[in-house]
């Protein structure tokens, strides 16, 4: 489907948008009730002789705006039409492309019979196309990584495995002018990154460490980015049960995030340096797998008592965090991970877990994300749980000695390979809920959600 800005068009039938109120006030009010439309959001009654698709919205905010035109995007999928049209303004441009694009997303790799929908044409019709070409495409972009990062989550996990996904970042990296460094089981050793090698090691795969670099000229701030790339989660010796394993394809998100972030920006030409670090690896069973009970060394020296294989991101990031905060002076260091359950039994799926030292910037960035139409929730650091980590072997345990404040605690554990110089400069994003849903919301269909990706980009535009 194409979307295009336009002056005027004719189209087979036009999108409108009304409330309760502007309802009553409507031509069409009479045959709309008769018709059992009470313009309740979701709704939507087509008006075939007026050429008109009606749909319910509950007030016109924009968070409204973007899951009124998924659910229209997707009313229209099932008809027959080949274009339509809707009107739209500066104010509201940017969550109607959202919601057309996002909300007409669908993954179809795996099957073998797709209907060829017959929308060709979404016309976007305003009075001056100059004053919001530059939105309009800017949100093109945003929405069409939000769909990069979807489309990796939901792959398979035989299809996405370390080395595709460090093949696909390479990829990646050509398309879009980035520099690109892979690094392999021989150089991790080299760089002794022992804890995200040890997570690896009962894989057919071996661990790929991936940094890409976006860096314009003038960059007015640098940030590093940092992706949890689990391309399976088995749990590893501490199987994880049945039920649970299934989805766990998705536990790389955090690293698709942060591939669909630096691919924004840099079709943005955003004035902001971007590394994007991401830890690869695929945690099975085997002969060779590590196990509960083994003391690592990690990257930065400190010893880690794994008590739980299946707590194995943390492993991953901390070794990816040192390397990164080694390689790279940022202004700030985003990690974003499918961490915790605990996270979705804390906030529910729809919610980000922020975590970090430096409120300010979590304000900054809870800002951000709802302006994106993204949700997010601070959840406070404190002394008492940072105690839970305490071993007694080795410098800390990589998982928590009580069954409560998991996702805190295992921001916490991140938090003790963060350098003194950047505690500030640092936050955490437990997207275990948000990035993956079985159940559609909002504007998001079955799978992979691309959670980070327009809440990031909103906060980089901020910035520059
Ligand atoms: N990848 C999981 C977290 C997860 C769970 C993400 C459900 C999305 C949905 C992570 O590696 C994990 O298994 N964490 C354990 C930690 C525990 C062993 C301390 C968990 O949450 O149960
Ligand atoms: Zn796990
Ligand atoms: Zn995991």
């Amino acid at each position: 489907m194409k979307i295009e800005l336009v002056q005027e068009a004719k189209s087979d039938i036009e999108i409108v948008f009304l409330t309760k109120n502007t309802l009553t006030k409507n031509k069409h009010a009479k045959i709309l009730k008769k018709a059992g439309f009470s313009a309740e959001q979701e709704s939507s009654c087509f008006l075939y002789e007026k050429g008109l698709l009606v749909c319910g919205i509950e007030d016109t905010h924009n968070d409204n705006i973007r899951t009124a035109t998924a659910s229209a995007i997707k009313t229209l999928k099932k008809s027959n039409f080949k274009s339509a049209a809707l009107h739209v303004t500066k104010g509201n441009i940017k969550a109607v492309v959202e919601g057309l694009i996002l909300g007409g997303y669908e993954y179809n790799r795996y099957k073998s019979e797709t209907k060829k929908p017959t929308l060709k044409t979404l016309n976007l019709v305003c009075s001056n196309i100059k004053s919001l070409s530059k939105d309009f495409e800017e949100a093109v972009i945003v929405a069409e990584a939000t769909c990069f990062a979807r489309d990796i989550v939901n792959t398979t996990p035989e299809d996405i495995n370390p080395q595709t996904l460090a093949k696909l970042a390479k990829d990646l990296a050509k398309e879009n002018n980035l520099t690109c460094n892979i690094l392999k089981e021989k150089e991790l050793k080299q760089e002794k990154c022992n804890a995200m090698l040890a997570v690896g090691r009962a894989s057919r795969y071996e661990p790929h460490l991936i940094h890409l670099a976006y860096q314009p000229k003038k960059a007015k701030k640098t940030i590093t980015l940092v992706g949890k790339g689990l391309t399976y989660d088995a749990g590893g010796l501490s199987l994880k049960p049945a039920t649970s394993m299934v989805t766990m394809k998705m536990d790389k998100a955090g690293a698709c995030a942060v591939l669909g972030i630096i691919k924004a920006v840099s079709e943005l030409k955003l004035d902001v340096a971007v590394h994007a670090f991401v830890g690869a690896v695929e945690n099975m069973i085997g002969g060779d797998a590590y196990k509960p009970d083994d003391v690592l060394t990690s990257r930065s020296g400190k010893t880690i008592e794994v008590r739980n294989t299946d707590a194995e991101g943390r492993l991953v990031l901390v070794d990816v965090l040192d390397y990164a905060q080694e390689k790279v002076q940022a202004d700030y260091i985003f990690d974003f991970a499918t961490l915790t359950g605990a996270c979705m039994v804390a906030l529910g799926q729809y919610t980000t877990g922020v975590m970090g030292n430096n409120s300010r910037l979590k304000h900054a960035i809870a800002k951000a994300a709802g302006n994106a139409g993204e949700l997010t929730a601070s959840l406070p650091f404190n002394k008492h749980l940072k105690k839970q980590l305490k071993s007694e072997i080795a410098d800390i345990c990589n998982i928590s000695n009580k069954p409560f404040g998991g996702a805190i605690t295992a921001g916490l554990f991140l938090d003790a390979f963060i350098k003194e110089r950047n505690k500030d400069k640092w936050l955490h994003f437990d997207i275990a809920g948000s990035a993956y849903t079985e159940t559609p919301w909002d504007i998001n269909g079955y799978g992979g959600t691309g959670a980070g990706v327009r809440m990031m980009c909103e906060y980089l535009k901020s910035i520059q």
